[in-house]
């Protein structure tokens, strides 16, 4: 292994890694691939680079296609580590090659490098770098997802380098899209675009709907659709593209997710009857128990539903610690677009669930009221005001839904 053409004389040369399961706090159950790409042609160009500790294998990948002291082009997409911490080692090899990066890349590559042996260029949009037969076009993206990112197009083979853009955390034999059509496991792929969508992307959906229009604006034909993590888009770019915009314009499925902890699972208990008024009012949901559910997972099933529902037991007149976790991790996302609720128990003293309330309010979310709430163990009476709670908010979250249409 490992290089694979995607156009001729281009070439993917990144790494899959099958193991991980933990980047940087997400979980990443399909594991992930660091895709970087190498044009043969008279200037040799690596786009981008991989993790430090993948650094042999795609030297050695680079080295089934050219002697790596040939490269005179390296463009640096965006400088997270998982990208840009090997380049030490290829420059290692590659001394004299010019860097091209933007301005906030270089200032950010200062803190990984001693960058003063080493030939860097600052590139902005609409720069261009002629290799040979091709021709290079920069286009900054910054935030999308940190200040210094870019994005590369090479115009003669109409290929989009989008680094995170368009990308994936999904670890697989198949480097293309057209690999998938045909099986299972395309629905996997869908759900790993969301993933990571929900916890990478979603604060910044206006600007990835201002990004697609630059890019549209500018004619720019794509054939592919390169990211720096997953699988490459060349049967179909357009339904990733769209599956962005959906995002980015709040697309969301009728549904509900439930998502709470429990102490004395009196909470737990609350869920039930919540669950039947939603399914009673024609809406499907979701449960989920945050304690033993990643993070990511539960960030994923709320941008996934119209609606969430939060349960939380007070403990010590405050939600419990893993919601108040869970609402700090979404606060940072900033979603839109969505209808929450909040439920929970308490014993001699509330206060949970009008913090919680309070915090989705503060994101400035729809935000359904009153919050139902049960003292010690919900009573008949109490299922009784969470069934309807459950039908409520269904009649809510439908009538909400319906303004995405
Ligand atoms: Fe894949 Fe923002 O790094």
């Amino acid at each position: 292994m490992n290089t694979v053409q995607i156009k001729p004389d281009i070439y993917w040369v990144g790494v899959i890694d099958w193991a991980i399961r933990d980047f940087h706090g997400y979980v990443t159950p399909n594991g992930t691939t660091y895709n970087n790409y190498l044009i043969v042609d008279e200037h040799i160009t690596l786009l981008d680079t991989v993790r430090h500790d993948f650094a042999e294998t795609t030297i050695n990948n680079i080295r089934h296609i050219v002697d790596p002291s040939r490269i005179k082009n390296i463009i640096i997409n965006h400088i997270e580590n998982d990208h840009v911490t090997s380049l030490d080692k290829i420059m290692a090899l590659a001394p004299k090659a010019t860097i091209y990066i933007t301005e906030k890349g270089k200032k950010g590559l200062s803190r990984f490098f001693d960058l003063s042996a080493w030939n860097i260029k600052i590139v902005k949009t609409g720069d261009t770098l002629n290799i040979g037969k091709r021709n290079l076009l920069f286009l900054e993206t910054p935030m999308l997802h940190w200040p210094d990112s870019m994005m590369t197009y090479i115009k003669e083979d109409k290929v989009l380098i989008s680094q995170d853009g368009f990308g994936q955390h999904y670890a697989s034999a198949s480097r293309f899209d057209d690999e998938f059509i045909e099986c299972s496991s395309i629905q996997e792929l869908d759900d790993a675009v969301v993933d990571y969508y929900a916890n990478i992307l979603m604060p910044f959906g206006n600007l990835i709907k201002s990004k697609i229009g630059e890019i549209q604006k500018l004619g720019l034909e794509i054939d592919v659709i390169a990211p720096d993590h997953g699988i490459i888009w060349r049967k179909d770019p357009g339904k990733i593209l769209k599956m962005y915009m959906d995002m980015a314009n709040g697309a969301a499925d009728l549904r509900v997710s439930i998502i709470y902890d429990t102490m004395w699972q009196s909470t737990e208990m609350m869920t039930l009857p919540i669950m039947q008024g939603l399914k009673d009012e024609g809406v499907d949901c979701r449960v989920i128990k945050l304690r033993a559910t990643p993070m990511s997972f539960a960030i994923k099933e709320f941008w996934r539903s119209r609606g969430t529902l939060i349960g939380t037991p007070t403990l010590n007149n405050k939600m419990y610690p893993t919601i108040a976790e869970f609402l700090h991790h979404l606060t940072g996302l900033r979603p839109k677009g969505r209808i929450t609720g909040v439920f929970g128990s308490y014993g001699w003293g509330g206060g949970a669930v009008k913090e919680a309330y309070d915090s989705l309010k503060a994101m400035k979310l729809e935000t359904f009221e009153p919050g139902v709430e049960a003292l010690y163990r919900p009573s008949p009476d109490d299922e009784k005001k969470c069934y309807e709670f459950g039908r409520e908010f269904a009649k809510k979250v439908k009538e909400y839904h319906n303004q995405f249409k």
